[in-house]
Order: structure tokens, then sequence, then C-alpha cells
């Protein structure tokens, strides 16, 4: 499974690769808005940390916008990848991009109809909002494993990436129903690594260990 970071924190993002957990990174207009940063250089700095895809995200809601903004963010760098939001609109620029070889990733998913026609226009990813879901009472993994399964059963290549991820249960759970990529902000992605008893266990090695007094 890839890890995406969702951030536009330079610093965050940097200290994830520098471990090697970075598979990507995703922003919106939120992030890029709180980061205070002027977007095309933000992108672009983002862009020299990973080898994977950056998605930054159009604003424009008519398709030849679209399309056009997704030219114009494209220039930024290779691994630029383009975001649309998934309404009528944005599923015709995202045809018409996917079919000139951009990577596209189709946002702001909340059901399986949804995802099965981000697929037909051929999106590089599709983003199914898991917590948004929560927020409102619904099942957000299950639109995860409902999609898993109707992409698995037409062999569509369009890649199941799970959004608006919590928690460290929501991970979990996409690896289990087969997600191929999480989105995730860079203090869910480091607390995948805490456990109270790895932590009560170290301490209790170098406990014994300083008493051995013994050095490596
Ligand atoms: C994904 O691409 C989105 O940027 C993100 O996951 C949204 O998360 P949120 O619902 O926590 O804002």
């Amino acid at each position: 499974m890839k890890f995406f970071v969702d951030s536009a924190d330079i610093e965050a993002i940097s200290e994830l690769a520098d471990i090697g957990l970075v598979d990507g990174v995703t922003t919106n207009p939120s992030i890029i808005a709180k980061s205070g940063r002027d977007f095309k250089d933000v992108i672009k700095q983002i862009c020299g940390l990973t080898d994977g895809h950056v998605s930054a995200e159009v604003v424009a809601t008519e398709a030849q916008q679209m399309i056009s903004e997704g030219q114009t963010l494209r220039k930024i760098a290779d691994n630029v990848c383009v975001k649309l939001p998934l309404t009528l609109e944005g599923l015709k620029a995202c045809k018409q991009l996917s079919g000139e070889g951009v990577p596209t990733n189709v946002t702001l998913c909340f059901s399986p109809n949804q995802a099965l026609l981000a697929a037909k226009v051929g999106a590089t990813y599709i983003s199914p909002f898991i917590g948004r879901l929560d927020d409102i009472t619904l099942d957000g993994m299950e639109l995860i494993q409902d999609i898993r399964e109707i992409y698995d059963n037409y062999g569509y290549e369009t890649e199941v990436l799970a959004a608006s991820i919590r928690s460290a249960n929501h991970v979990k759970d996409c690896a289990l129903v087969g997600a191929d990529v999480i989105t995730a902000p860079p203090g869910v992605i480091k607390g995948l690594a805490n456990h109270p008893l790895t932590d009560k266990g170290l301490a209790a090695f170098m406990k014994d260990w300083d008493k051995s007094g013994q050095s490596i």
C-alpha cells in the first residue's frame, strides 16, 4: 500500500520522506490556503521532495477551464497529478487530460457510483473521503470496500486512494480491504509507529542494559 502525505507542510513531508514513508503527496485548496504560500511555489517545492505524484487541485468549475488549469499545473513539475472534483464537468476534464497522458486524481468521491464514473473516464486515482462520511454517521470504510470490489469486478486500473483519513484504525482498515493508497496528515502517519508496550519494553531493555555495564 502506498502512503501519500495529505499536507503542504514542507518540514513534515521532508521528515517522513527521510524515513522512507512518502510515496506521494496530496493537497487541496484548503491545505494550500492554510500554508499561506504561493500555490505554484509550494507545489514545486513539494515535487522536489518525492518522485511520486503530487496532487494539485484545479479551482475552475467548467471543464475547458479545468483542462487549461490542469495543463498549467502540469508545467510545474513532471510528477504533478491534476486533481479534479467529481462533477460531470470534472469527469469531462478527466477524460480529456487522461487521454493526453496526464495523471489525474478525481476527488470528493462519496459513493460507489461516483467511483465507477471516475474509472470509466480513465482517472489515475479515485479519492473517496472516509472521515467526512463518518462525520455524518455514514460508513466511510464501507465505501472503500465497495469501490475495491467494483474495480476488481471489471479490472479497472484506477487506484483507490483512500482520503480524509483521521486515525490509525482508518489506515489499518484500508490496508485490510485493499486500498491501493492512503493519504493522511503527517501526524496520523507518524502515530502509526506508536504502541505503549513498545515504549514500556524499550524502557525496560535500556534499564537492564545500563545495569549490565556493557557498551556496543
Ligand atoms: C484528500 O485528497 C483530501 O485533501 C483530504 O484527505 C481531505 O481530508 P479532510 O476531510 O480531513 O479535510
